[in-house]
């Protein structure tokens, strides 16, 4: 068996590995290369043999005589492509900027709040690398479970710990770089960060609705636990890649959701 650092050098493609078989920018298909089996698309098939040895980024035929690229799948493809999603999640649009503004990196230790499917959770893992943690809390088991096979699929099992629990009243943790909550009302899990979070540590939320980003806002007014406050809303607008006919998409995401920053202080 190939261990991870293998296959990362690897310059050729090998059984066991991802790939994504990039047709054009509406078919990409991610598959596990096993021996025998094929991929089907409306522009033709292709056998998995026919993969298995071919350097990353060669072109390969289809059935058709169309052409395809065998790509080395990222982090990002890997993450859109996972076979579950079980609540909504935050777009990676959103997913930068809020680590971004963390300052969170290698070796650095998380809580986050509300872990659903497990899509920041992912990202948090992947930034903190193999020296950080992310400790997280999720009411649902039956979502915590998803959340961990997401994360086992994506190798990054080991930078995480998912208890089930209340992040509002039933963080252990002390000691932690940065704060991340994506729940329905993360105003009342603010009094609690002072005990998990080191002092002037960034908080990150993420809400729907303009009425929570008012609710998060008026409690920090009131608990006086939180200063440059700071609230965001992320757009994202995609281009065709025509030369010829160079604009927009004429559709595009128009709403996810608020992102509210602020740094944790001693109550004044
Ligand atoms: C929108 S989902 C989170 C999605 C996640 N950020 C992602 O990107 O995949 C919100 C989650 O918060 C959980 N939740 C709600 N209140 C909670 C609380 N007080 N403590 C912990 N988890 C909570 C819900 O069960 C749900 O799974």
């Amino acid at each position: 068996m190939l261990s991870d650092e293998e296959r990362l050098q690897s310059r050729a493609v090998r059984e066991g590995d991802y790939v994504l078989l990039y047709i054009d920018n509406r078919r990409k298909r991610l598959v596990k290369i096993r021996e025998g089996a094929v991929i089907n698309s409306d522009k033709g098939v292709v056998k998995h043999d026919d993969i298995i040895g071919r350097e990353w980024g060669e072109p390969v035929t289809l059935s058709t005589g169309a052409k395809a690229y065998i790509l080395k799948p990222t982090f990002y493809d890997l993450l859109m492509n996972l076979p579950k999603r079980v609540t909504q999640v935050i777009y990676p649009k959103d997913i930068a900027l809020m680590i971004m503004l963390s300052g969170i990196g290698y070796g650095s230790k998380v809580l986050e709040g509300g872990v659903g499917t497990g899509f920041l959770t992912a990202a948090l893992a992947y930034s903190v690398g193999p020296e950080g943690h992310v400790y997280c809390y999720e009411i649902r088991k039956e979502f915590a479970d998803v959340a961990k096979r997401n994360l086992k699929l994506l190798g990054l099992s080991d930078r995480v710990t998912i208890k089930i629990g209340d992040v509002r009243k039933d963080v252990t943790e002390t000691g932690l770089d940065a704060a991340f909550l994506d729940i329905p009302d993360p105003w009342n899990a603010l009094n609690s960060l002072s005990e998990t979070l080191k002092p002037s540590a960034p908080v990150l939320i993420f809400v729907p609705t303009v009425n929570q980003v008012i609710k998060v806002v008026r409690a920090l007014e009131e608990h006086k636990i939180g200063v440059d406050i700071h609230i965001y809303e992320s757009m994202l607008r995609e281009y065709q890649p025509k030369s010829e006919a160079l604009r927009p998409h004429t559709l595009m995401i128009g709403h996810t959701g608020y992102i509210v920053f602020f740094r944790l202080v001693k109550r004044s």
